[in-house]
């Protein structure tokens, strides 16, 4: 029997982003603050910020009106730059283009009655731009963020009435679009609610670090009955629509082959699919009521969450993909790249972030995905943080992008062979924006340079770099001519 050797013909090629990091317009048209908004930056490359808030410090930075110490606040200005950013996007021949819905811009506070008529018809406009292009939208239903009236109301997901204001949301935005968006996520990565406050919304900073994991993991428990009740909705409302999880996927492996090493990397692996599993086979694993047993963890359950969760599965799986890590039985020395901490792999290169770049890796991660679930996989999120470097004649010389998305793109090649059902992909920041962990700017991705530095000065004019014309000549080969 022959076996597939390369894309299929309806791969869908593109790009992600997500509101809070390219939008701005933060405090326009009706939109409420979001917990994206009150993070301070920082110029620590091996420190994520995003966590460091307590509720002075989110009461502080509501007060505060600029966007000096919190860049997600001005973002790329994608808010009046959309049409000239999907026109980009466009050229270079996007089947697809990810972005996030801001719950802010449509429900201020988060949980009034009726939604800001000005934030639903920014996303019509959007909508309305791709579809001029033939580009399908993939839209994230909560990309690390939500209204911070529910953090400093009821703690954010900590919370179980967290559950009826989202799927408000969701209910709202779902019927609005109806017929214009084939594909949604709930939650992003949402595996990184371990880590805290920007997918959970809530705070718990001083806490023991059982009761932080305490909080998470029921806040996270929340999340995933919402998800369901999303999936729900969605299928009624507009059947032929299609929804997914999304994992931050972290593979590991072991650090020798001492079966102590590989038990603990199979736990820590356990431990990422584990939402994965819940959400795509509608149950928690039984290797989680060890961990959580173990661990004093909780899980506060209302009477139909298990029915919920088992009745709406996703329909395909979804996960970004930056890097590998690898696991000790005895942890030794860590690797501090701010998407994950585990050991270093001497067989792998890092970026300046610490993030080890492991493009086979992907491959073995489809492969042991697609075994696992059995659903259609989508990379929804791979790329290089890079600090670009415009030369004097306005060009951006951006190989070592060019060459690192070659390898990723030839390694999803190799896994579509091994049989994964793969149904497109989107690299991260086609347009440079501003970084998630640290709020840099000068941490770029794109293809797309925006002038703006990290205080927030220049001219906000887009650039092509040369990987632009290279993502091109890859749509229009279809994965081809890479
Ligand atoms: C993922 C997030 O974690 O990685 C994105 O979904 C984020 O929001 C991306 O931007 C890259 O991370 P960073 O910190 O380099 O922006």
């Amino acid at each position: 029997k022959d076996y597939p050797k390369t894309f299929p013909d309806n791969f869908l090629w593109g790009g992600a982003t997500a509101a809070n990091q390219v939008e701005g317009a933060w405090n326009i048209d009706g939109k409420g603050v979001t917990t994206a908004e009150v993070v301070q930056k920082t110029t620590d490359r091996k420190h994520m910020s995003m966590g460091d808030v307590t509720t002075d410090s989110i009461k502080a930075a509501v007060a505060d009106t600029t966007d000096t110490l919190y860049p997600k606040r001005r973002g790329v200005d994608f808010y009046h730059h959309y049409q000239e950013d999907i026109k980009l996007f466009a050229e270079m021949g996007f089947k697809v283009y990810r972005f996030s819905m801001a719950w802010a811009r449509i429900f201020p506070k988060g949980d009034e009655a009726e939604p800001n008529e000005a934030g639903l018809a920014f996303y019509d406009r959007v909508l309305a731009e791709l579809k001029k292009y033939d580009i399908q939208p993939l839209v994230t239903l909560s990309h690390y963020e939500m209204p911070i009236n529910l953090t400093l109301k009821q703690n954010g997901w900590a919370s179980r009435d967290t559950i009826a204001a989202f799927n408000h949301f969701t209910e709202t935005v779902f019927k609005r679009y109806q017929g214009q968006v084939p594909y949604w996520l709930t939650f992003n990565e949402i595996n990184t609610g371990t880590w805290g406050f920007h997918e959970t919304g809530a705070v718990d900073t001083n806490l023991s670090q059982h009761d932080q994991l305490q909080i998470r993991y029921q806040a996270l428990h929340h999340q995933f009955v919402a998800s369901a009740i999303a999936t729900k909705q969605l299928h009624k409302i507009d059947p032929k629509a299609k929804i997914g999880s999304m994992l931050a996927r972290m593979q590991t492996y072991p650090g020798s082959p001492n079966p102590v090493d590989v038990q603990a990397a199979q736990l820590e692996d356990d431990k990422n699919l584990f939402f994965t599993d819940v959400q795509a086979r509608g149950e928690y694993p039984e290797y989680m009521n060890r961990y959580f047993a173990d661990n004093g963890i909780e899980i506060q359950m209302g009477a139909d969450d298990q029915a919920i969760l088992a009745k709406y599965p996703v329909d395909f799986i979804s996960f970004s993909y930056y890097m590998t890590t690898v696991t000790k039985a005895d942890a030794g020395e860590q690797v501090n790249g701010n998407m994950a901490t585990g050991g270093r792999n001497p067989y792998l290169e890092e970026s300046e972030w610490g993030w080890q770049i492991d493009p086979v890796g992907l491959r073995i991660t489809l492969n042991e995905m697609w075994d696992r679930y059995r659903k259609p996989l989508f990379v929804v999120e791979n790329g290089l943080g890079a600090v670009d470097k415009l030369t004097a004649d306005g060009h951006v010389h951006d190989d070592y992008r060019i060459d690192y998305l070659r390898k990723h793109i030839t390694q999803m090649k190799e896994a579509i062979a091994d049989g994964v059902q793969l149904m497109g992909y989107t690299m991260w920041g086609p347009i440079d924006l501003i970084s998630f962990s640290t709020s840099e700017m000068s941490k770029r991705y794109g293809f797309i340079y925006v002038d703006q530095d990290d205080a927030g000065e220049g001219s906000l004019k887009r650039i092509k770099k040369d990987s632009f014309a290279w993502y091109q000549k890859v749509i229009t080969s279809n994965g081809e001519d890479l």
